[in-house]
């Protein structure tokens, strides 16, 4: 296939007909268009961005690349989440086992580190022997058993996700509007789902910090769901700070079981009783939100859900052990305490800066060849607002060795940000609800 006039076209502002994206997604996923010309092509739109058509088309071809997952023959119905990505986000982790255990089957695929964020595959392989490459056929039937799966793109499911998903974060084109909503609706129809929840992040630390930005694309993905026969809905929720208290690949693995647990930290729990209820009344197992938040609230209290968790980490040839025993997990070498260097209120924690510093530390990818370490990160205790003293203890590093604990000291002094009055710009955890008939700003 000859790529270079579709690169010219998009770099002068151009379009491509609909039958020249599928050819073209065609030819990239099968190996014949090399990553390089690939890229510039994706940098020419993330310039140029891309017509509502266009965007159209290039989601169905990149769905189109791999089988679609069919669940009709089900007693209950398939939901998904997905977030357009953030700091601290473990939210995936949690939400999947605990919205199957309240009798909706949940077939979600992630994707990894994206950019300054974290991805839910790395997290998930951060447990020893857990395999996120199930074929399409093992993935049906641990639906069918276990009514959970948590798998990665790979060469039969959303294949050019996978190739796309890797070259964009390596090129530093994520930050597109038409990209990211081919990119997570691609994979998510890919599922055969009878309907999605998306968590769009807003704030600093979100790929699209305006919220303008924020509400084109979940409008964007919600009518790419709509045109899918997927009801679709959108929430809108913070990202000018990281998420709950663990930042890093196993660190957040570690917290999400203890969200499990009962024992999750009160902004994480928000975010996913939220997104929670909009998935178990799409699923049809609750007739309004406060039944859906008590059905949720259940399922902790009893077990069912760290239950389901275990049982999908031994499904999928991890140690289900982890559950009771997180120290399994890797664990960093270096670990050092970082004091507050004045007394003042938290203004900021800036998410960027601090998902930044994990790539940097090695755990998050600087190429497509990167292997990271999933042991390093932060747990940051404390939040914007919260008063702190001279020296108090605020956040620890985990690092592989001295270096990176410099390096993850320096970016905790940039990134926690004290002043001597409380910051008045703090985000809502939940601020909007999108759906194809409107916005409804909810805080
Ligand atoms: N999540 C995805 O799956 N793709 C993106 O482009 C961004 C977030």
């Amino acid at each position: 296939m000859w790529v270079g006039p579709l690169i010219e076209r998009k770099r002068d502002g151009g379009s491509l007909e609909p039958q020249e994206w599928r050819d073209l997604i065609a030819a990239y996923t099968g190996g014949r268009v090399p990553d390089y010309q690939m890229a510039a092509l994706l940098m020419a739109v993330y310039l140029n961005g891309m017509s509502a058509e266009e965007t159209a088309a290039l989601a169905g071809a990149m769905l189109d690349s791999g089988v679609r997952l069919r669940f009709d023959h089900l007693p209950v119905r398939c939901v998904d989440k997905h977030s357009t990505g953030g700091v601290g986000d473990k939210v995936s982790l949690v939400l999947a086992p605990l919205v199957a255990s309240c009798g909706v089957a949940v077939p979600m695929i992630s994707g990894r580190g994206l950019g300054h964020t974290g991805g839910t595959l790395d997290k998930l392989e951060a447990i020893p022997g857990f395999r996120t490459a199930l074929s399409p056929e093992e993935t049906v039937r641990q639906i069918e058993s276990i009514g959970c799966a948590m798998i990665g793109q790979s060469e039969a499911i959303a294949p050019a996700d996978r190739k796309l998903y890797a070259l964009r974060d390596a090129t530093a084109t994520v930050e597109s509007i038409p990209l990211i909503a081919a990119s997570i609706m691609s994979k998510k129809l890919a599922e055969g789902i009878h309907g999605l929840v998306l968590d769009v992040k807003r704030g600093s630390g979100a790929f699209l910090p305006e919220l303008e930005d924020e509400l084109r694309l979940a409008r964007t993905m919600i009518d790419l769901g709509q045109a899918h026969g997927c009801p679709t809905v959108a929430l809108l929720t913070a990202m000018d700070r990281p998420l709950g208290r663990a930042c890093g690949v196993a660190l957040e693995t570690e917290e999400a079981i203890a969200a499990l647990r009962g024992e999750g930290p009160e902004d994480l729990m928000e975010v996913t009783y939220a997104l929670g209820v909009e998935m178990l009344l799409l699923g049809g197992v609750a007739s309004n939100p406060a039944d859906a938040r008590a059905a949720l609230a259940d399922a902790l209290q009893s077990g069912r859900a760290a239950e389901k968790f275990r049982s999908v980490v031994a499904a999928q040839g991890g140690n289900p052990a982890v559950v009771d025993r997180p120290e399994i997990l890797p664990q960093a070498a270096a670990v050092s305490v970082y004091s507050a260097p004045r007394e003042g209120y938290v203004v900021r924690v800036e998410p960027r800066t601090i998902g930044r510093a994990i790539v940097a530390m090695g755990g998050g990818r600087r190429t497509m060849e990167d292997r990271i370490d999933p042991a390093v990160g932060f747990v940051i205790a404390v939040k914007p607002g919260d008063k702190v003293e001279r020296g108090q203890p605020v956040a620890s590093v985990y690092a592989a060795s001295d270096g990176g604990l410099a390096v993850g000291a320096q970016a905790l002094s940039r990134a926690i940000e004290l002043a001597d009055e409380p910051p008045g710009d703090v985000l809502p955890l939940v601020s909007h609800r999108v759906t194809a008939a409107g916005v409804e700003v909810l805080s």
